[in-house]
């Protein structure tokens, strides 16, 4: 997902285009905006944690680009391509560290295994809908 910090600021179209360029192929792609009961699902993970309520507020405080990523080797090409998840810790040049400015407003998520991004590409994307 392009979270809403990114979209708002308009660094959306860049992101992709870094995303692209890093070799991966775009699957699919939604322009779209999480109800407060969608962004809890999402993350039903962190529920219990302390960062979940101001989390859930965030990713529903505008709309989000949501995409299926397919590449060899993608969850560690992703994860190098966008950086820590605090981007005061992701290294200079990484998604996060050129559009990200808290760790919460951190412009960017990606799916942490193969299990995972199934999970969450099923959870915006029908059969139809990836190419
Ligand atoms: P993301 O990769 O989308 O997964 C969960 C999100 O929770 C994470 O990025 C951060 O934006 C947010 N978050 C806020 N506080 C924390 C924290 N202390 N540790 C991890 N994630 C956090």
């Amino acid at each position: 997902m392009i979270k809403p910090d990114a979209v708002a600021n308009g660094h959306a179209g860049k992101i992709l285009d870094q995303i692209i360029q890093a070799g991966f192929k775009v699957v699919a792609l939604k322009y779209t905006r999480l109800s407060e009961e969608r962004a809890g699902d999402f993350y039903g993970i962190h529920r219990e944690r302390p960062f979940f309520g101001e989390l859930v507020r965030f990713m529903t405080s505008g709309p989000i680009y949501a995409a299926i990523l397919e590449k060899d080797n993608a969850i560690e090409d992703f994860r190098k391509l966008i950086g820590a998840t605090d981007p005061q810790k992701a290294e200079a040049g990484t998604i996060r560290n050129l559009f990200a400015k808290s760790i919460d407003a951190n412009a960017i998520h990606g799916s942490d295994s193969n299990e995972n991004a199934e999970i969450e590409g099923n959870f915006f994307f029908g059969a139809d809908q990836r190419f």
